[in-house]
């Protein structure tokens, strides 16, 4: 099944169409991450791959492209891929790749089974949390100076939620593969001494409504004790993250968090940075 088949991949697209013309919305959420990005950016690190780019409306790709030489863009969302590359300055088009229709979970088409044959389940979930977590071997990008995943690890959990449904009893296990699994994606995809970035939303004004009018003082502690009350995405939790992003004894650089606005729904978003090797990262459970 090709990806514009996957009934949840058009889930993701359609979400994607849905925020299309948000680029004035997204503009702190922007200002955030194409910062953190920049930040990375150094005379021996002047490639970037970019992962769930997406419609490019939290990237400020020409401020990019003023930082890094070449940038790959990949995500499911080809015509997303497209539309914002499109846009870009002719010096900018030149610096970046799109790398559209790549499934970065690599299960997508296993979850598609599952979700149109529930009772197929048993099995297919042993052998799926499996291949979620072996998923660096089967995806080649390259190796890159700085890997960036960009609000991209809740999407991914969410296909796993969207199949099974949130009340199944491995939905939680299945889900953590898929996280442990980008993990070691983006440490796979990242050369020896590079930076990987993880950018991702980890609560929602669903089940954190203070989110939504918190002041900007008080943001961190709002964020920090909703964590201690186990208020979070699952998997998503940023001192686990921290954890399993841990190279030997160099840990990981934790930024503070900020707010993404979408719509009627406030998210807060939290970026970790982590150098890349390719040794054993911790083993927490979490
Ligand atoms: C919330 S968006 C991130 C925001 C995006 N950077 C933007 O500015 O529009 C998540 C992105 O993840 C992509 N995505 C979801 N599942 C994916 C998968 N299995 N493989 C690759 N990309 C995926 C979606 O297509 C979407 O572009």
């Amino acid at each position: 099944m090709t990806s514009s088949q996957s009934p949840i991949a058009r889930v993701h697209f359609e979400r994607n169409q849905r925020t299309r013309d948000d680029w004035d919305a997204f503009s702190t959420h922007r200002q955030h991450v194409t910062g953190i990005i920049a930040n990375t950016a150094s005379r021996s690190h002047r490639r970037l791959c970019l992962l769930g780019v997406g419609n490019g409306n939290d990237v400020d790709l020409e401020v990019l492209a003023s930082h890094f030489d070449e940038i790959a863009l990949v995500d499911l969302d080809d015509a997303a891929i497209r539309q914002c590359v499109g846009g870009l300055s002719a010096a900018a088009a030149r610096r970046v790749t799109p790398h559209g229709h790549i499934d970065l979970s690599y299960i997508l088409s296993d979850l598609d089974l599952l979700r149109a044959e529930p009772s197929s389940a048993q099995q297919t979930l042993d052998s799926l949390v499996v291949k979620a977590r072996d998923l660096p071997r089967q995806i080649d990008l390259g190796c890159w100076d700085v890997v960036v995943s960009t609000c991209l690890l809740s999407q991914l959990i969410d296909s796993v939620f969207i199949a099974v449904g949130p009340s199944h009893p491995r939905a939680a296990e299945l889900a953590l593969a898929v996280r442990d699994g980008h993990l070691a994606q983006l440490d796979a995809l990242v050369d020896d001494g590079g930076k990987m970035l993880l950018i991702t939303d980890f609560v929602s004004s669903d089940t954190l409504p203070e989110l939504q009018q918190v002041a900007a003082d008080s943001l961190q502690s709002l964020v920090h004790q909703a964590v201690a009350n186990r208020n979070f995405f699952t998997g998503l939790n940023p001192a686990v993250l921290r954890q399993r992003m841990q190279n030997g004894h160099l840990l990981p650089k934790v930024y503070p968090a900020w707010r993404w606005i979408m719509g009627p729904r406030c998210f807060a978003v939290c970026a970790i940075e982590a150098v890349g090797g390719k040794t054993q990262r911790s083993n927490i459970a979490g």
